[in-house]
């Protein structure tokens, strides 16, 4: 997968391009490029965002900019997915990450201040998407959550003291929560394991945990 990111803090990014899943997966699975807006913008002085028209605080990341930013880098033309990501958007679920790792080109747009130009949003992006129903400062961790949670579902991307397959929202527990996970000491503080963990029948271990995830998922 090629995955954009524009953005006007790319080295926000660094630490999640040395950490797994994204750094077991970049150069192969997944190409990462980090664009910064400033860098395409047609304007002096690398602007990039002005004040809002009718007045009121904060700045807004222009449309010209945003274009010439996705122009220098695309031709004039983007045939793939462009995501913006702002508050508004479309709820991230696992559903929608399955969705995007999907793509074999996605784009990024993420934004600062007052966000974006609303012709950002009707124009120039495919889609918009929301990490959650609260505002945070910047599209920078909106971005690495859903890079990370694309990254996890690429090939190579997991080592082996984790699973992608079973796991939260998976559709090998029919979309519900995983079971409770237990390790050493099998007893502490007077908590112990449950006895099933400890017994070694496979079998009935695997009973006992699909029934504690349909637990999870009816409470
Ligand atoms: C301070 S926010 C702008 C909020 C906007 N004025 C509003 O009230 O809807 C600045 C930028 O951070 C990003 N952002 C903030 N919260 C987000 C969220 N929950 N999901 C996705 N992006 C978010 C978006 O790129 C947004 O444009």
């Amino acid at each position: 997968m090629q995955l954009d990111v524009f953005t006007l803090i790319p080295h926000a990014f660094a630490w999640l391009t040395e950490q797994r899943p994204v750094a077991a997966v970049l150069g192969d699975e997944l190409e990462l490029r980090l664009l910064n807006y400033r860098d395409y913008t047609p304007l002096s002085g690398g602007q990039v965002d002005d004040e809002p028209y009718g007045g009121g605080a904060g700045m807004v990341l222009r449309v010209d900019v945003v274009a010439a930013a996705l122009d220098a880098v695309y031709g004039g033309t983007t045939q793939h997915r462009v995501v913006a990501l702002t508050p508004q958007g479309r709820q991230l679920t696992q559903e929608v990450v399955e969705e995007l790792s999907q793509e074999q080109h996605l784009t990024l747009l993420s934004a600062r201040f007052e966000g974006f130009d609303e012709r950002v949003l009707t124009q120039l992006a495919s889609d918009s998407i929301s990490i959650g129903p609260y505002v945070l400062s910047g599209g920078e961790l909106p971005a690495m959550v859903l890079v990370d949670a694309v990254a996890r579902r690429l090939p190579g991307a997991l080592g082996s003291e984790e699973s992608g397959l079973v796991e939260s929202f998976s559709a090998e527990l029919d979309g519900g929560l995983e079971y409770p996970h237990y390790t050493r000491p099998a007893e502490f503080r007077g908590w112990p394991v449950p006895e099933v963990l400890l017994s070694g029948d496979h079998g009935k271990i695997d009973e006992w945990r699909r029934e504690q995830s349909r637990l999870r998922a009816a409470s």
